[in-house]
């Protein structure tokens, strides 16, 4: 092993791509790094590890989870398949295309197991601080094991942060909520739809947690669902009992009134208002601020900070491609610290970053966006040992699903698609969404 060391912040989908991008190399015989990740959950997974807690943890930190019960792909599975480890290879055979939660969690897991990483992980660690000591040329990374309280600092020549970004919640203020008699949480804190059975549910957003969350809230017996949106209607064809208004304005007593003056009586309030890029651990010259878009701020290929090459960020762009951009990204991130691939002085990096930016501000739909992160994935995947997968024929998934769900909201996870990875048709699953209300693995594989 080489006497490098690398800081991997995060064991989520991100984080394990790097992991299992470095072992990759180790078992073709490349002198690799040595990997240090530290998480602060006590198992792997990062949102796809659900928990039941929400607020803070056991040990008094923010709990890191933003998954439910129930929660279901709400992309279809063909988008995001490894490329190095498909859906076949993990479960013996072809499976459905929309796995709920414990079904993804198991086949990220089985990789990273078959990969033999686990032991690179500090569990139950969060990084506290990283700064970057110029006259040792390295980052200084701080963490606390918790369960054995040991705040400790070590050095390290690379740092890269996959701690996710669906995890601090954006929580905007609406006139009179502090007087609502009813519940009000954040999408964050949502975590079983049964609790709304019966119950008229307001939702703010338009976005995918407001889509899912309200269709949880419907299949699992709410009296109504009235969704709120800043910018525009959704638009689908909703259920009878489901009702799109403009912006709530104001709220008083069990009352909400929005901004075309009608209102309406609700029980509790779901604020699906989206999350904040957060990274209180990291020095504020090597902090990541961008918005949630397709091309981040400040990072070169999407993953190099600008501001120090030696810094990496995975995963922080807005997904339609998911676990297989994070492995494009990992491998590349891994080719640049191993020295096969060279970054360019930072103003050429910055000429990179705004080109992506501009490139992003042209499209015109998400057909485009869509594509535009499909070729990012195949650039990354260009430069590297990556297997090389039919890119196209995942956008087309991604494109299919979208018309599905223009057709029906509630039935487009009833579709099946093709694998790019193995070639082989998903089969229908056995139960419609809608009543197939045990999310468990064995009632999924039951095909
Ligand atoms: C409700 C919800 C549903 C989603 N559904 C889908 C879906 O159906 N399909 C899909 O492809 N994507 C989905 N996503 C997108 C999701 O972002 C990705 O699938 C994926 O989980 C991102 O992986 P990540 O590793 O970048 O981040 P995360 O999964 O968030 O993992 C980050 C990890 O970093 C750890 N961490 C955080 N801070 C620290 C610290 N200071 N020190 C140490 N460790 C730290 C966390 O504990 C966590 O384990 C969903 C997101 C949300 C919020
Ligand atoms: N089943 C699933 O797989 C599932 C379920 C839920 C979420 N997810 C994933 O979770 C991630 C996050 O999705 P998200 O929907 O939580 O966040 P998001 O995509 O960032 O959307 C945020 C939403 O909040 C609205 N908003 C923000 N500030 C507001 C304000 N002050 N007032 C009113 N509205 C406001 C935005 O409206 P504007 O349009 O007006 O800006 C937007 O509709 C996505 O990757 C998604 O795929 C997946």
């Amino acid at each position: 092993m080489s006497s490098i060391r690398v800081a991997v912040i995060g064991a989520g989908p991100s984080g394990l791509a790097q992991l299992r991008a470095f072992q990759a190399a180790a078992s073709k015989g490349v002198d690799i790094p040595e990997i240090v990740c530290f998480e602060k959950q006590d198992n792997w997974g990062g949102l796809w590890n659900y928990t039941w807690r929400t607020g803070l943890d056991e040990y008094g930190e923010p709990v890191h989870g933003s998954m439910y019960r129930y929660l279901w792909s709400n992309g279809p599975k063909e988008g995001l398949e490894f490329a190095d480890y498909s859906f076949e290879e993990h479960f013996g055979k072809q499976i459905a295309s929309y796995p709920p939660r414990a079904v993804l969690f198991d086949y990220i897991e089985g990789r990273v197991n078959k990969a033999g990483v686990r032991d690179w992980i500090r569990f139950r660690t969060p990084v506290r601080q990283v700064i970057w000591d110029d006259a040792a040329n390295q980052f200084n990374v701080s963490a606390h094991d918790l369960v054995n309280d040991n705040a400790y600092t070590e050095s390290f020549d690379h740092v890269v942060v996959a701690n996710g970004h669906f995890s601090t919640p954006n929580v905007p203020e609406f006139d009179g909520l502090d007087r609502f008699n009813g519940r009000v949480l954040h999408a964050h804190d949502f975590r079983d739809a049964v609790e709304f059975k019966n119950k008229h549910v307001l939702i703010i957003g338009t976005s995918y947690s407001a889509e899912d969350i309200g269709s949880q809230c419907w299949k699992y017996g709410a009296a109504t669902i009235t969704v709120s949106h800043r910018t525009a209607a959704m638009g689908y064809d909703w259920p009878d009992n489901w009702t799109e208004v403009p912006l709530l304005t104001s709220v008083q007593g069990n009352t909400c009134t929005f901004k075309d003056g009608t209102s309406r009586d609700v029980d509790c309030i779901i604020l699906c208002t989206g999350y904040q890029h957060h990274f209180p651990f990291m020095a504020e010259e090597l902090k990541l601020r961008t918005a949630n878009r397709l091309a981040t701020a400040d990072l070169y290929k999407g993953v190099v900070f600008s501001g120090n090459p030696r810094l990496f960020y995975l995963g922080m762009q807005d997904q339609w491609y998911t676990f297989n951009m994070f492995d494009a990204q990992a491998w590349y991130v891994r080719d640049v610290i191993l020295g096969n691939i060279k970054v360019p002085d930072q103003a050429t990096m910055l000429t990179d970053v705004n080109a992506r930016v501009a490139a992003e501000d042209a499209l015109s739909d998400d057909y485009g966006a869509i594509a535009y992160q499909g070729d990012y994935v195949k650039e990354l995947i260009a430069d590297t040992d990556y297997p090389s997968f039919d890119v196209d024929g995942a956008n087309e998934a991604f494109y299919q699903w979208k018309k599905h769900k223009k057709v029906n909201i509630m039935t487009f996870r009833d579709n099946a698609y093709k694998s790019v990875i193995t070639g082989t048709m998903a089969p229908v699953h056995h139960t419609t969404w809608k009543d197939a209300l045990d999310d468990s693995m064995a009632s999924y594989l039951k095909n």
